[in-house]
């Protein structure tokens, strides 16, 4: 198996696309990640770019020891110059300097002619050279380049002692054929290039960064230039996860390895999404939320006999937990049963057709049915849940200029207790004299009023979550006055809480 050389440039190009900017701790803290989980090379910044870069380099060069350490340049004495000094204290360095070699980079961007852009690579790859063993180049946006010329820069830069030679899909225009074939291009007609490290560095614009890196490199390429959750300039770069489980999932097709532990992934991406504020959407694959989510019946069904039938990496590969199954209005009775088994409830098949009828209902009203939905469902409709607690009368004065003031009266057992109590509103009034009467304080964290019925007289379902000792329980209540409802969905949290414990 070869080995393909990991360059991980999150702190570079992805640190410098918009809004993902991090604190000089943050990228010390990232490197040190980066380094564990095993990347061969941290591209840690551009150090001539601000006093802010450069320090990150610094700091980064000064910490880790284990991988390369990588700073920007373009081909100019002064930024090699900076990033030499930047990257000094690091025990193994390397100046990666670049500059554009497309017509269109060159007429509009650079104003220079393709012979001067030729010196000043030489120059900067030289002089690069006299300071440090490792040099890259990269011929910026060359999958628009002219082949020829693409040919004579890398040839000459290489005379001038490049060891890597970056072919960068600078505007993610390649498709994975196209750049895969100039990789074998580069390979057969550059002299000297089977000394060097080709490198692969693509972006994401047409969504093509994995494939065109996967590609390149079956094709000769030997250093993925990559990003965690993919961030990089405008729609980022080739993403680590996706091209490291790539080639681990599939090694079959690519007969390639790293040295990355990919038990650490999923670590790293939630590091970087809480430093950067970039989240990373939920299909995301790997390390998206429903990256090992099933919720559909059938699914579900699969994934309860057999994982591998709907995963081809387990959770656990890259650092997650477990798959889970979300009970939605898609699942099954499989997936209802595995669910209520977790929470410790084994039922009949009778039963399990009860609660599954209600269990669309709920489901067809909300997105997700989370376990204390459940927990109340199946305790209400097997009748479960003892009532400690019953309402026998309550009333509550309130309006716009009067202090909302309630009173109720609950049964329990023989006994029939009443308390007045006062509130900011009626429920808040109302939810007072209980918490008196049943001596349990809560905090109400959640309150939600639903319509269950149709018309001016529909009945109104209120569902309220409480916390008590950290403790989260849930209450439903239901009855066409929407205080009765707030009333009884409290009494049902109680009786909860009573059956819990206390
Ligand atoms: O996308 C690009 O071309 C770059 C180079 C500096 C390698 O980021
Ligand atoms: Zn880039």
């Amino acid at each position: 198996m070869d080995k393909i050389f990991i360059f991980d440039t999150t702190l570079r190009d992805g640190e410098q696309s918009p809004g993902a900017s991090m604190s000089i701790e943050q990228k010390v803290e990232v490197a040190k990640l980066l380094t564990a989980i095993g990347v061969d090379v941290i591209e840690a910044g551009f150090p001539i770019s601000s006093p802010k870069q450069f320090e990150g380099v610094r700091r980064v060069a000064e910490t880790v020891r284990r991988s390369t350490i990588a700073g920007l340049a373009r081909t100019l004495e002064k930024d090699i110059d900076r990033c030499y000094e930047a990257l000094a204290p690091a025990p193994k360095k390397r100046i990666h300097t670049f500059i554009a070699t497309s017509d269109i980079h060159l007429t509009y961007k650079l104003k220079k002619s393709k012979k001067e852009v030729l010196k000043l690579a030489v120059d900067a790859v030289r002089y690069a050279r006299s300071l440090t063993n490792e040099v890259e180049f990269s011929a910026e946006d060359a999958t628009r380049s002219d082949r020829e010329y693409l040919k004579e820069i890398y040839t000459a830069v290489i005379e001038a002692g490049a060891t890597i030679l970056n072919v960068p899909d600078t505007v993610g225009y390649t498709v994975p054929e196209e750049y895969a074939a100039l990789i074998r291009y580069l390979k057969k007609e550059v002299p000297g290039i089977d000394k060097t490290v080709i490198s692969v560095h693509c972006h994401n614009d047409l969504g093509l960064a994995t494939a065109n890196t996967l590609e390149a490199l079956k094709a000769g390429a030997r250093q993925a230039e990559v990003s965690v959750n993919g961030i990089g300039e405008r729609a980022g770069n080739a993403s680590f996860e996706e091209v490291v489980m790539s080639l681990k999932t599939r090694a079959d097709c690519f007969n390639f390895k790293t040295r990355i532990k990919t038990e650490q992934i999923y670590h790293l991406s939630k590091t970087i999404v809480s430093y950067t504020g970039m989240s990373v959407q939920p299909n995301k694959a790997i390390v998206g939320e429903n990256a090992f989510a099933h919720e559909a019946g059938i699914h579900q069904d699969g994934i309860i006999k057999h994982k591998m039938t709907y995963e081809i990496m387990t959770p656990q590969s890259i650092g997650r937990r477990q798959s889970t199954l979300v009970l939605g209005r898609h699942s099954g009775k499989h997936g209802l049963k595995e669910r209520l088994k977790e929470l410790g409830y084994v039922v009949s098949s009778k039963d399990l057709d009860k609660v599954f009828t209600k269990f669309t209902e709920i489901a067809d009203k909300k997105k997700e049915v989370f376990n204390e939905d459940l927990i109340a469902l199946i305790e209400e409709e097997l009748s479960i849940l003892p009532e400690t607690f019953t309402l026998d009368y309550f009333s509550v004065i309130t309006g716009n200029n009067v202090i909302p003031t309630a009173t109720v009266r609950l049964k329990s057992g023989n006994a029939v207790i009443q308390e007045a109590a006062t509130g900011d509103g009626p429920v808040d009034a109302v939810y007072r004299a209980i918490e008196k009467i049943t001596d349990t304080p809560v905090k109400l964290s959640s309150y939600s009023i639903n319509a269950v019925t149709r018309g001016k007289d529909a009945m109104g379902g209120v569902t309220i979550t409480v916390e008590k000792d950290n403790r989260i329980f849930r209450g439903y209540g239901v009855a066409t006055d929407v205080i009765e409802a707030s009333v009884h969905a409290l009494i049902n949290a109680i009786n909860r809480i009573y059956y819990n414990g206390g």
